[in-house]
């Protein structure tokens, strides 16, 4: 096995991007939730977002919402932070859904839904949220699109998953990505549509094909084009953009910024996806991208098919760096995904060039999904005594974070934990589907600016050849 720990991964310059140590395994999360979710084993994972209660009032904290909807607070950006009770009343969350349920309450949608010709859906086009849906990525309109709006106004990207009979005899997945919002700070949300599909809707599905569609994704706000940009996996990464103000349903197109075409619609293309140039060279799943204001640019993380944690940046969200694997334990995979970066002003913002890496990784507790974590600094930032206490707080004395091996871990990543039968953990899954690994070699720009900057000579990244046959969901 091999580790990479306080050096920076880039050896031609000074430090750029480092990892503080080793990640470490934490119980925060799914020890405050457990007292009052009866779903413990299936809310902690990597994916969340985080945003201020108050923009103008430090003081308020964090909102902090895990998959599956689990709306928590916390008084700092830190998760060792969150408070035992969540932000929502859990007796007002909305039940009956494939999860264990939704913690605000569901409103009906406000924008109609487009019919099923135009996004790929099967029968009428409604049925795109049955199975379960979680919000990704939430930001204040008037932080991003709209800066008249209330400050309560959030929109919402939705991961949405319709589970249905396949005529091969499989229990289906149809994934989208839908759009939602609220006015109420996360209190309440309109029911989501759908804003971006893959291929048309099918029901000859089997088991070995059970997971179609595309809802694995990072959005952000592109300030300077006044654009919405969404990065999902369709085997490497597809970029999608649009510049409706409300990321509305219609208004989205699959982009490559490295050759220029595009594929207006929903579906992107029945065929191929449109993958993007810069970021074949490493496939992966559910990225997170977070804009870093101290060097200027975004940061995204994503988890390679196979295993392994990459990491890229980008001056203006279009053209991005190589791609590169910055952590990698054989021990921790197949399990390591669902990375998310949070900084000091939440999942969306740093403003000091410093995150913390969150991301499940293998199993060594009964329950669900465990937390990992570690600190990731960027263009030379260095932690502080309060940085660090942030990550250490909350870990297992019986992780392997000091290096030794739990040799009694399965990896298996669900333990004893009671699972629903019609959300397969996606650990469970991800061990029939690692051996689709269509990664090729990575090769450093040897770049050696610490800015992030972008080198319009690299033209080394080439289309991945092989495709993912089929697509990991974010499961919960
Ligand atoms: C669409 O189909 C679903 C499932 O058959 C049904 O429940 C729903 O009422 C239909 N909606 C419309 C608008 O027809
Ligand atoms: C770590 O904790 C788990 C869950 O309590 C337990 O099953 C396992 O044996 C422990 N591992 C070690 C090395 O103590
Ligand atoms: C470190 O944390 C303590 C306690 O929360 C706080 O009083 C102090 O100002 C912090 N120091 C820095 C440099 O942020
Ligand atoms: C760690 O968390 C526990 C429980 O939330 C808290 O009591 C303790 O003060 C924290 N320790 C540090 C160093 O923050
Ligand atoms: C962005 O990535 C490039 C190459 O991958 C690297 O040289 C640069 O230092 C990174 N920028 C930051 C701020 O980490």
């Amino acid at each position: 096995m091999y580790r990479l720990f306080q050096v920076s991964l880039f050896a031609s310059s000074a430090i750029a991007v480092t990892l503080q140590g080793q990640p470490k395994m934490l119980s925060v999360i799914a020890d405050r939730v457990k007292p009052w979710s009866g779903n413990a084993a299936n809310v902690p994972d990597g994916k969340m977002f985080m945003l201020r209660k108050d923009p103008s009032d430090e003081s308020a904290g964090f909102i902090i919402n895990t998959t599956p909807n689990n709306f928590l607070t916390s008084t700092s950006s830190s998760i060792n932070d969150i408070s035992t009770t969540p932000y929502n009343d859990p007796n007002s969350a909305t039940q009956g859904i494939g999860d264990a349920g939704a913690n605000f309450v569901l409103k009906a949608n406000t924008i109609p839904i487009p019919d099923a010709s135009v996004t790929g859906m099967r029968g009428n086009g409604s049925m795109y949220d049955g199975g379960s849906w979680w919000i990704f990525n939430a930001f204040r309109l008037s932080e991003t699109s709209q800066p008249d709006a209330d400050p309560n106004s959030l929109i919402g990207f939705e991961h949405n998953e319709d589970y249905f009979a396949g005529s091969g005899g499989g229990d289906c997945t149809y994934k989208s990505i839908g759009i939602r919002y609220s006015q109420d700070l996360g209190k309440s949300w309109a029911r989501s549509v759908p804003i971006v599909t893959k291929g048309q809707q099918t029901e000859s599905c089997d088991e070995a094909n059970r997971f179609t569609g595309t809802g694995d994704f990072a959005a952000m706000w592109q300030p300077d084009r006044k654009e919405w940009v969404i990065l999902a996996q369709e085997g490497p990464l597809v970029m999608s953009t649009s510049s409706d103000p409300l990321a509305k349903p219609g208004s989205w197109s699959r982009i490559d910024p490295v050759s220029g075409q595009t594929q207006p619609g929903f579906i992107g293309s029945t065929d191929e996806p449109l993958v993007h140039g810069d970021l074949s060279s490493i496939a992966g799943s559910n990225p997170s991208i977070i804009r870093d204001e101290h060097n200027q640019c975004w940061h995204m993380v994503y988890a390679k098919w196979g295993g392994g944690l990459a990491y890229t940046n980008t001056t203006d969200l279009y053209r991005w760096e190589a791609p590169m694997i910055i952590w990698d334990d054989p021990d921790m995979t197949p399990n390591t995904q669902y990375p998310t970066l949070v900084g000091d002003e939440g999942d969306t913002l740093a403003t000091d060039g410093k995150t913390t890496m969150y991301f499940t990784a293998a199993n060594h507790v009964e329950w669900g999904r465990p937390l990992w974590s570690v600190d990731l600094t960027f263009g030379g930032a260095t932690l502080s005594a309060n940085d660090t206490a942030r990550v250490a707080n909350g870990t297992f004395t019986n992780s392997t974070g000091s290096g030794a091996t739990d040799s009694d871990s399965t990896g298996t990543g669900t333990g004893s934990a009671p699972a629903s039968s019609s959300s397969p953990p996606a650990a469970a899954e991800g061990a029939t589907t690692e051996q689709k690994d269509s990664t090729t070699p990575l090769t450093d720009t040897g770049d050696s600016d610490d800015e992030c900057p972008m080198d319009e000579d690299d033209t080394s990244h080439t289309t991945a050849t092989s495709r993912m046959r089929r697509v990991r969901r974010v499961g919960a």
